[in-house]
Protein backbone atom coordinates (compact mmCIF):
# COMPACT_ATOMS: atom_id res chain seq x y z
CA UNK A 1 0.00 0.00 0.00
CA UNK A 2 1.70 3.59 -0.71
CA UNK A 3 0.52 6.78 0.48
CA UNK A 4 1.21 10.61 -0.65
CA UNK A 5 1.35 12.77 2.00
CA UNK A 6 1.53 16.49 1.04
CA UNK A 7 2.31 19.55 3.15
CA UNK A 8 0.66 22.20 0.98
CA UNK A 9 1.61 25.13 3.82
CA UNK A 10 4.79 27.27 2.69
CA UNK A 11 6.41 26.78 6.35
CA UNK A 12 7.74 23.23 6.57
CA UNK A 13 7.60 22.57 10.31
CA UNK A 14 4.38 24.20 11.47
CA UNK A 15 1.10 23.22 12.28
CA UNK A 16 0.09 21.75 8.93
CA UNK A 17 3.18 20.22 8.62
CA UNK A 18 3.14 18.80 12.49
CA UNK A 19 -0.47 17.15 11.35
CA UNK A 20 0.39 15.62 8.10
CA UNK A 21 3.58 14.08 9.82
CA UNK A 22 1.61 12.88 12.64
CA UNK A 23 -0.90 11.27 9.49
CA UNK A 24 1.84 9.64 7.85
CA UNK A 25 3.11 8.09 11.03
CA UNK A 26 -0.51 6.75 11.15
CA UNK A 27 -0.40 5.48 7.51
CA UNK A 28 3.36 3.81 8.04
CA UNK A 29 1.81 2.29 11.14
CA UNK A 30 -0.44 0.17 8.96
CA UNK A 31 2.56 -0.93 6.88
CA UNK A 32 2.26 1.44 4.04
CA UNK A 33 4.68 2.72 2.39
CA UNK A 34 4.66 6.55 2.93
CA UNK A 35 6.01 9.50 0.11
CA UNK A 36 5.89 12.92 2.34
CA UNK A 37 6.02 16.29 0.24
CA UNK A 38 6.38 19.72 1.27
CA UNK A 39 4.39 21.23 -1.83
CA UNK A 40 6.12 24.69 -1.96
CA UNK A 41 9.40 23.11 -2.42
CA UNK A 42 7.88 22.45 -5.99
CA UNK A 43 8.31 24.35 -9.35
CA UNK A 44 4.55 24.49 -10.39
CA UNK A 45 1.87 25.71 -12.06
CA UNK A 46 -2.10 25.61 -11.84
CA UNK A 47 -3.46 24.34 -14.95
CA UNK A 48 -2.26 26.10 -18.14
CA UNK A 49 -5.66 24.77 -20.22
CA UNK A 50 -2.70 23.19 -22.92
CA UNK A 51 -5.51 20.66 -23.04
CA UNK A 52 -3.18 18.28 -24.91
CA UNK A 53 -4.87 15.66 -21.38
CA UNK A 54 -7.82 15.74 -23.65
CA UNK A 55 -6.67 15.20 -27.07
CA UNK A 56 -8.12 12.43 -28.74
CA UNK A 57 -5.67 10.49 -29.18
CA UNK A 58 -3.98 10.79 -25.91
CA UNK A 59 -3.27 8.67 -23.10
CA UNK A 60 -5.65 9.46 -20.38
CA UNK A 61 -5.16 10.63 -16.45
CA UNK A 62 -1.91 11.86 -17.09
CA UNK A 63 -0.52 15.83 -16.72
CA UNK A 64 1.39 16.37 -19.49
CA UNK A 65 2.54 19.54 -18.61
CA UNK A 66 6.34 19.55 -17.86
CA UNK A 67 7.12 20.76 -14.08
CA UNK A 68 7.76 18.87 -10.75
CA UNK A 69 4.35 18.30 -10.39
CA UNK A 70 3.08 16.17 -13.33
CA UNK A 71 5.57 13.16 -11.58
CA UNK A 72 3.72 13.64 -8.37
CA UNK A 73 0.75 13.40 -9.89
CA UNK A 74 1.43 9.95 -11.56
CA UNK A 75 2.62 8.82 -8.14
CA UNK A 76 -0.70 9.94 -6.40
CA UNK A 77 -2.67 8.58 -9.18
CA UNK A 78 -0.27 5.24 -8.87
CA UNK A 79 -0.69 5.87 -5.01
CA UNK A 80 -3.85 3.76 -2.79
CA UNK A 81 -4.13 6.93 -0.21
CA UNK A 82 -3.07 10.26 -0.85
CA UNK A 83 -3.45 12.97 2.21
CA UNK A 84 -2.84 16.53 2.10
CA UNK A 85 -2.71 19.04 4.30
CA UNK A 86 -3.54 23.20 4.22
CA UNK A 87 -3.46 26.51 5.90
CA UNK A 88 -6.76 27.85 5.08
CA UNK A 89 -5.68 31.75 3.50
CA UNK A 90 -8.87 33.82 3.11
CA UNK A 91 -11.33 31.22 3.79
CA UNK A 92 -9.59 28.87 1.03
CA UNK A 93 -6.96 26.28 0.61
CA UNK A 94 -3.35 27.15 -0.06
CA UNK A 95 -2.94 28.26 -4.02
CA UNK A 96 -0.68 25.56 -3.93
CA UNK A 97 -3.04 22.80 -2.68
CA UNK A 98 -5.80 24.89 -5.64
CA UNK A 99 -2.67 24.20 -8.02
CA UNK A 100 -2.22 20.21 -7.11
CA UNK A 101 -6.16 19.93 -7.00
CA UNK A 102 -6.66 21.26 -10.55
CA UNK A 103 -3.84 19.53 -12.39
CA UNK A 104 -4.69 16.17 -10.57
CA UNK A 105 -8.42 16.49 -11.25
CA UNK A 106 -8.68 18.05 -14.67
CA UNK A 107 -6.83 15.36 -16.27
CA UNK A 108 -8.64 12.53 -14.91
CA UNK A 109 -11.81 14.30 -15.32
CA UNK A 110 -13.94 13.09 -18.78
CA UNK A 111 -15.06 15.85 -21.28
CA UNK A 112 -17.19 12.86 -22.96
CA UNK A 113 -19.48 12.63 -20.45
CA UNK A 114 -18.16 14.67 -17.33
CA UNK A 115 -17.31 11.32 -14.99
CA UNK A 116 -13.54 10.34 -14.20
CA UNK A 117 -11.49 8.39 -16.41
CA UNK A 118 -9.60 7.02 -13.66
CA UNK A 119 -10.54 3.31 -13.10
CA UNK A 120 -8.26 3.02 -9.86
CA UNK A 121 -9.59 4.42 -6.27
CA UNK A 122 -7.40 6.31 -4.29
CA UNK A 123 -8.66 7.36 -0.44
CA UNK A 124 -8.15 11.01 0.25
CA UNK A 125 -7.60 12.94 3.68
CA UNK A 126 -7.33 16.47 3.39
CA UNK A 127 -6.46 18.56 6.71
CA UNK A 128 -7.50 22.61 6.66
CA UNK A 129 -5.50 24.15 9.44
CA UNK A 130 -6.90 27.55 10.43
CA UNK A 131 -6.88 30.66 12.28
CA UNK A 132 -10.48 30.57 12.99
CA UNK A 133 -12.15 28.84 15.85
CA UNK A 134 -14.93 26.27 14.90
CA UNK A 135 -17.87 28.22 15.32
CA UNK A 136 -16.66 30.61 12.75
CA UNK A 137 -15.29 27.81 10.19
CA UNK A 138 -19.15 26.18 10.84
CA UNK A 139 -20.73 29.40 9.37
CA UNK A 140 -18.41 30.49 6.35
CA UNK A 141 -15.84 27.91 5.39
CA UNK A 142 -17.56 24.28 5.94
CA UNK A 143 -19.98 24.69 3.30
CA UNK A 144 -17.84 25.76 0.87
CA UNK A 145 -14.51 23.42 1.63
CA UNK A 146 -17.15 20.76 1.47
CA UNK A 147 -18.50 20.99 -1.52
CA UNK A 148 -15.21 22.15 -3.12
CA UNK A 149 -13.43 19.05 -2.19
CA UNK A 150 -16.37 17.08 -4.11
CA UNK A 151 -14.11 17.05 -6.97
CA UNK A 152 -11.99 14.40 -4.95
CA UNK A 153 -14.36 11.93 -5.22
CA UNK A 154 -13.15 11.51 -8.75
CA UNK A 155 -10.56 9.52 -7.14
CA UNK A 156 -13.34 6.65 -6.34
CA UNK A 157 -12.15 6.14 -3.13
CA UNK A 158 -13.41 7.88 0.38
CA UNK A 159 -13.22 11.68 1.24
CA UNK A 160 -12.30 12.62 4.72
CA UNK A 161 -12.05 16.29 6.13
CA UNK A 162 -10.73 17.25 9.00
CA UNK A 163 -10.67 20.86 10.03
CA UNK A 164 -8.06 22.43 12.82
CA UNK A 165 -8.65 25.34 14.34
CA UNK A 166 -7.35 27.98 15.92
CA UNK A 167 -3.66 27.33 15.24
CA UNK A 168 -0.62 29.23 17.30
CA UNK A 169 0.34 31.24 14.10
CA UNK A 170 3.45 32.34 16.06
CA UNK A 171 5.24 31.16 19.13
CA UNK A 172 5.57 34.80 20.83
CA UNK A 173 2.73 36.81 19.79
CA UNK A 174 4.05 39.91 21.67
CA UNK A 175 6.83 40.23 18.86
CA UNK A 176 4.37 40.92 16.01
CA UNK A 177 1.40 43.46 15.41
CA UNK A 178 -1.40 40.98 16.06
CA UNK A 179 -3.52 42.31 18.45
CA UNK A 180 -6.87 40.63 17.10
CA UNK A 181 -5.65 37.32 18.82
CA UNK A 182 -5.56 36.64 22.56
CA UNK A 183 -2.14 35.16 22.67
CA UNK A 184 -3.51 33.21 26.24
CA UNK A 185 -6.30 31.24 24.14
CA UNK A 186 -3.91 30.56 21.35
CA UNK A 187 -1.85 29.07 23.69
CA UNK A 188 -4.17 26.94 25.87
CA UNK A 189 -5.58 26.00 21.84
CA UNK A 190 -1.91 24.50 21.18
CA UNK A 191 -1.72 23.19 24.64
CA UNK A 192 -5.51 21.49 24.93
CA UNK A 193 -6.62 20.96 21.47
CA UNK A 194 -3.46 19.69 19.15
CA UNK A 195 -2.87 17.22 20.58
CA UNK A 196 -5.95 15.90 20.20
CA UNK A 197 -5.53 17.05 16.19
CA UNK A 198 -2.41 15.24 15.92
CA UNK A 199 -4.00 12.24 17.15
CA UNK A 200 -7.07 12.67 15.20
CA UNK A 201 -4.52 13.05 12.05
CA UNK A 202 -2.54 9.97 12.90
CA UNK A 203 -5.64 7.51 13.13
CA UNK A 204 -7.23 9.42 9.75
CA UNK A 205 -3.92 8.20 8.29
CA UNK A 206 -4.07 5.09 9.37
CA UNK A 207 -7.56 4.05 8.80
CA UNK A 208 -7.43 5.49 4.97
CA UNK A 209 -4.22 3.82 4.49
CA UNK A 210 -5.35 0.21 5.40
C1 LIG B 1 -1.95 34.87 3.76
C2 LIG B 1 -2.68 34.28 4.95
C3 LIG B 1 -4.07 34.28 4.96
C4 LIG B 1 -4.77 33.68 6.01
N1 LIG B 1 -6.13 33.66 5.98
C5 LIG B 1 -6.81 33.01 6.95
C6 LIG B 1 -8.24 32.93 6.90
O1 LIG B 1 -8.90 33.42 5.99
N2 LIG B 1 -8.87 32.25 7.90
C7 LIG B 1 -8.18 31.67 8.93
O2 LIG B 1 -8.81 31.05 9.77
N3 LIG B 1 -6.83 31.72 8.98
C8 LIG B 1 -6.13 32.38 8.02
N4 LIG B 1 -4.76 32.43 8.07
C9 LIG B 1 -4.04 31.73 9.17
C10 LIG B 1 -3.55 30.33 8.80
O3 LIG B 1 -4.51 29.62 8.09
C11 LIG B 1 -3.20 29.52 10.05
O4 LIG B 1 -2.31 30.22 10.85
C12 LIG B 1 -2.63 28.16 9.65
O5 LIG B 1 -2.74 27.26 10.70
C13 LIG B 1 -1.18 28.30 9.22
O6 LIG B 1 -0.67 27.04 8.88
P1 LIG B 1 0.90 26.75 9.00
O7 LIG B 1 1.26 27.00 10.44
O8 LIG B 1 1.08 25.35 8.61
O9 LIG B 1 1.58 27.69 8.07
C14 LIG B 1 -4.04 33.07 7.07
C15 LIG B 1 -2.64 33.10 7.05
C16 LIG B 1 -1.96 33.71 6.00
C17 LIG B 1 -0.44 33.71 6.00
Amino acid sequence: MKTVVINASPRRKWNTAQIMKEAAKGAESVGAEVEYIDLYKLDLHGCMSCLICKKADNERCKCYWKDELSPLIERILDADTLLIGSPIYFNEPTSHYRALMERLIFCILSYDGFGSYFEGKVNVGLFFTMNAPEDYYETMMEDYLQSSSQVFGMLNGEVKIYPVFNTLQVNDYSKYAMGAFDEEDKKLSREKRFPVDLDAAFKIGAELSK
